[in-house]
């Protein structure tokens, strides 16, 4: 099958690297000349394991392709994905206006070939149709264009409005020169699909492949059978998976962009709830990594996302779950489950740095060493990090801030971090910190000379904010160890 992904994120780049290996056509469009440039000399934007071989090998059989221009993108492509940032505005609303301009600008485009357009960036419920007024209105623009001549004069748009004015705008539209038989009428052939995307920052391409389910939200028979085809060598494990089927679940637009708010609205307050519990057990004498277990092994509730820390952030759960308390606004209803699952998360980074006033007294003028930097490990993923509230908190109070991170040292990104001293090894992270605080739980920690640290910091004490390491033998390391929780 033909596919265009618009859009070469994480999501985008993944995606498009997955769909090729499986044997489809991939054009990948995205309007960063230097991103698009660089991939086209096999030189990644984001760090994602496993995505350099995957990107490798789908430009060298020449069934992964890269391009700026949407035009030649989605020429031939039958099956459409946007695949663009929907970041936060200050209000929650999620920032349409990267959806907004693709969506343009592939109506502009559209011929009279059949395609089917997938939403994979994650859009507010009722995105769906507002996308298809989007793309009919770019449509109706350049068919304007195509069709008006010195001679003719006007062209007549036709469209009709759903009758019960549920679905909120035009659901059909045709256009043709004023003076032309309405058989000469040329009709956009399109459905839109929401394909909520699900994979995980750092195991995004076992996620791919191995997804727990696949959400098609759709009215139309023809664009669910299409998506099917598409996703038939992941859903039937062929191409060398293995495993179980994976369920396909389709629904209607509304319900597949809804799963996906709630699916993260429900991650994060899980983990919120798990740091509520944990901020008890501090004040009871109880330890909530032995309290996740207890609880964990009821099939009701599940071992994971309980794991007490600094918090949840990322490029997802903060925005999304700010819109869907945004969404419900709109709609008359005051989310409150959402925003104390909000509350209790934002707090958290502040505990943090209580337990290091506790320990430190006065932190104006100590150094803090962070351990970690990106939003959780094995990505170079900075966004809505709780690393840039923590050391914003730090700042505030008059302490230096120094971070080693196995990827973000050495690269270039240095978004939020002007003030922070980014250490290239942890020997000169510790080198004089009056405290470590494990931020990010990257493997490498685990495996760190903890005594040649103890001995190279003015004071050693380590505050395990992900409760990941061994407490005992930090102990026996000779650090003064504390944790969330216990
Ligand atoms: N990152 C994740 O883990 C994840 C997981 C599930 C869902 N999502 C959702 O997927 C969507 C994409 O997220 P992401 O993290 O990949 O975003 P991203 O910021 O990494 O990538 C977006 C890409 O779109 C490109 N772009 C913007 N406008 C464009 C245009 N007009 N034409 C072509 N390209 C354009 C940008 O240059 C960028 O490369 C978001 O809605 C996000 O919420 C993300």
């Amino acid at each position: 099958m033909r596919v265009a992904v618009i859009g070469t994120g994480y999501v985008g780049l993944v995606t498009g690297a997955c769909l090729a290996h499986l044997g489809h056509h991939v054009i990948c469009v995205d309007n960063n000349p230097a991103k698009i440039e660089g991939l086209q000399r096999g030189r990644l934007p984001i760090y994602e394991p496993g995505l350099e071989d995957l990107v490798r090998e789908g430009s060298a059989s020449g069934l992964l392709q890269f391009t700026t221009d949407l035009r030649t993108g989605i020429q031939n492509s039958q099956v459409v994905f946007i695949a663009v940032g929907t970041p936060a505005l200050p209000s929650g609303d999620p920032d349409l206006r990267y959806v907004e301009a693709v969506a343009r600008e592939i109506g502009q485009q559209l011929d009279e070939q059949y395609r089917v357009i997938v939403n994979k960036s994650t859009v507010p419920i009722g995105s769906g149709d507002w996308v298809r007024m989007i793309i009919l209105d770019g449509a109706a623009e350049t068919a304007k264009q195509r069709l008006s001549s010195p001679e003719e004069g006007k062209v007549e748009v036709l469209s009709e409005r759903d009758p019960d004015g549920e679905l909120g705008g035009v659901v059909t539209q045709g256009l043709r020169p004023a003076s032309a038989s309405s058989e000469s009428c040329w009709m956009p052939q399109f459905d839109v699909v929401s394909n909520p995307e699900f994979l995980r920052e750092g195991s995004a391409i076992h996620d791919t492949f191995n997804p727990d389910r696949i959400v098609v939200g759709s009215e139309s028979p023809r664009a669910i059978q299409i998506m099917r085809e598409l996703y038939e060598p992941i859903l039937s494990r062929q191409k060398g998976l293995s495993g179980d089927p994976v369920p396909w679940v389709v629904t209607d637009l509304a319900s597949a962009e809804m799963i996906k708010y709630a699916a993260n609205a429900f991650l994060a307050t899980k983990i919120s709830f798990i740091n509520e519990i944990a901020n008890i057990c501090e004040r009871t004498g109880a330890d909530v990594t032995q309290v996740a277990d207890g609880i964990g092994l009821d099939k009701r509730i599940g071992r994971a996302f309980l794991n007490a820390g600094l918090g949840w952030g990322g490029s997802c759960f903060p925005k999304d779950v700010a819109a869907l308390i945004q969404t419900a606004a709109d709609y008359g209803y005051e989310a409150r489950l959402l925003r104390a699952t909000v509350e209790v998360n934002q707090q958290q980074r502040q505990r943090l740095v209580e337990k290091l006033q506790q320990a430190l007294k006065v932190l104006k003028g100590k150094t803090i060493g962070l351990l970690g930097l990106t939003f959780k490990p094995n990505t170079d993923d900075m966004r809505d990090a709780p690393s840039l509230s923590l050391i914003e908190h730090l700042h505030k109070l008059g302490a230096k801030v120094k971070a080693y991170d196995p990827i973000v040292s050495g690269s270039g990104i240095r978004e939020g971090l002007a003030h922070v001293v980014v250490e290239t090894d942890v020997l000169r992270l510790a080198q004089d910190c009056d405290a470590l605080v494990l931020v990010t739980e990257w493997q490498e920690f685990q495996s760190l000379d903890y005594s040649h640290l103890a001995g190279l910091m003015r004071r050693p004490l380590l505050i395990d904010a992900r409760n990941c390491l061994d407490r005992q033998a930090l102990r026996q390391a000779g650090m003064t160890v504390l944790g969330i929780g216990w």
